[in-house]
C-alpha cells in the first residue's frame, strides 16, 4: 500500500497541473496582429470640417452614426460613394422645426437619400438613368431622385425640392462630395403613407412573447460553463478511480 501511494499522488499531481495549464492557455487569447493600414482611411467629418459651412450636416452625421457607416463603406466597397452635402444655408432654408419633427429613422433615411452607392464624376451625371437609386432605397415614387445635366450645371429634383449642385467639396475617385443648395427631401418623408392594414392583435402578442423567450439565452451560457467545468474535472475523476483500482 505505501509503495502504491507515492506514484498515485505524483500521477494525480501531474494530471492536476496538466488540467490547469490547458485551461489557462485556453483562456489567454492568441495575440491579434495590429491592423496596419497602408494609407489613412477616409474621414467624412474631417472632409466637411475642412470645407467649412457644413456644421448642421456634421452634427446629423455624427448623431445618426452615418459618418461611421460612410467611412466603413468606403473601406469595404470598390464602387465608391457620391454624397450630396447640403450647406448650412440649405438647412437654414428649411421650414422651421422640420428637422426636429423627424424621428431617428426618418433622419437616417434623409441622410441616406443624399448618397449614391457609387462614385459619379461631375461629367458623368448625364449617364445616370432617372430616377437614380440612392442609399435610402429604390421606391420610384416615394424615394425618387432625378438628376439632369452634367459638368457646370447639375439639377436635382425629388418631386418636393429642386436643387442644384454648387460645386465639388471633395473627390478622390472613390468618394465624391458635392455641395447642394437645398436639403433633398424625399416624398417618403413628407407625403403621408397609405394606411397599413391593422395587424391581428392576438397573433402579435403570442409571437412577441415567443420571440422574447427565445431571445433570452442565458441558458446557453450556463450549459457552456457547465461543460467546461465538467471537462476540467473528468481527468481528475479518472485518475482517482484508476488510483483506487490500483491500490485495491
Ligand atoms: C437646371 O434648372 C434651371 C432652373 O432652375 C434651368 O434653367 C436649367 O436649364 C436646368 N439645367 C439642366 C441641365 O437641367
Ligand atoms: C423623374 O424621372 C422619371 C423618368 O424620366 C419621371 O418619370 C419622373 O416623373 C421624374 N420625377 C420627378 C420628381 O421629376
Ligand atoms: C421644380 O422644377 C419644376 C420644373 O423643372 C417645377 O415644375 C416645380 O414646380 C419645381 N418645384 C419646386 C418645389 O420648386
Amino acid at each position: 500500500m505505501a509503495i502504491m501511494k507515492q506514484p498515485f499522488f505524483s500521477l494525480l499531481l501531474l494530471l492536476v497541473v496538466l488540467c490547469y495549464s490547458t485551461t489557462t492557455s485556453a483562456q489567454s487569447p492568441a495575440a491579434a496582429p495590429a491592423p496596419s493600414p497602408s494609407s489613412a482611411p477616409t474621414d467624412i467629418i474631417r472632409i466637411l470640417k475642412k470645407a467649412q459651412g457644413f456644421t448642421t450636416l456634421i452634427r446629423l452625421l455624427k448623431t445618426s452614426q452615418v459618418a461611421n457607416q460612410i467611412d466603413s463603406q468606403l473601406l469595404n466597397s470598390n464602387s465608391g460613394l457620391t454624397f450630396f452635402a447640403p450647406s448650412d444655408s440649405a438647412f437654414q432654408s428649411l421650414k422651421a422645426g422640420f428637422l426636429n419633427s423627424l424621428n431617428d429613422q426618418q433622419k437616417n433615411e434623409l441622410i441616406q437619400f443624399h448618397m449614391l452607392p457609387s462614385f459619379v464624376a461631375t461629367t458623368n451625371f448625364d449617364t445616370l438613368s432617372n430616377p437614380v437609386r440612392t442609399q435610402a432605397g429604390a421606391d420610384p415614387d416615394r424615394l425618387a431622385l432625378n438628376i439632369t445635366g452634367s459638368g457646370n450645371q447639375v439639377n436635382l429634383t425629388t418631386g418636393i425640392v429642386n436643387a442644384t449642385v454648387g460645386g465639388t467639396v471633395y473627390t478622390d475617385n472613390q468618394l465624391a462630395v458635392y455641395q447642394v443648395d437645398k436639403v433633398l427631401i424625399p416624398r417618403d418623408i413628407v407625403v403621408p403613407k397609405p394606411p397599413a392594414p391593422a395587424p391581428a392583435p392576438a397573433k402579435t402578442k403570442t409571437s412577441k412573447k415567443k420571440s422574447a423567450d427565445t431571445a433570452a439565452s442565458p441558458a446557453d451560457d450556463d450549459s457552456a460553463a457547465m461543460t467546461l467545468k465538467q471537462r476540467m474535472w473528468v481527468p481528475v475523476g479518472v485518475a482517482a478511480i484508476a488510483a483506487l483500482a490500483v491500490s485495491l
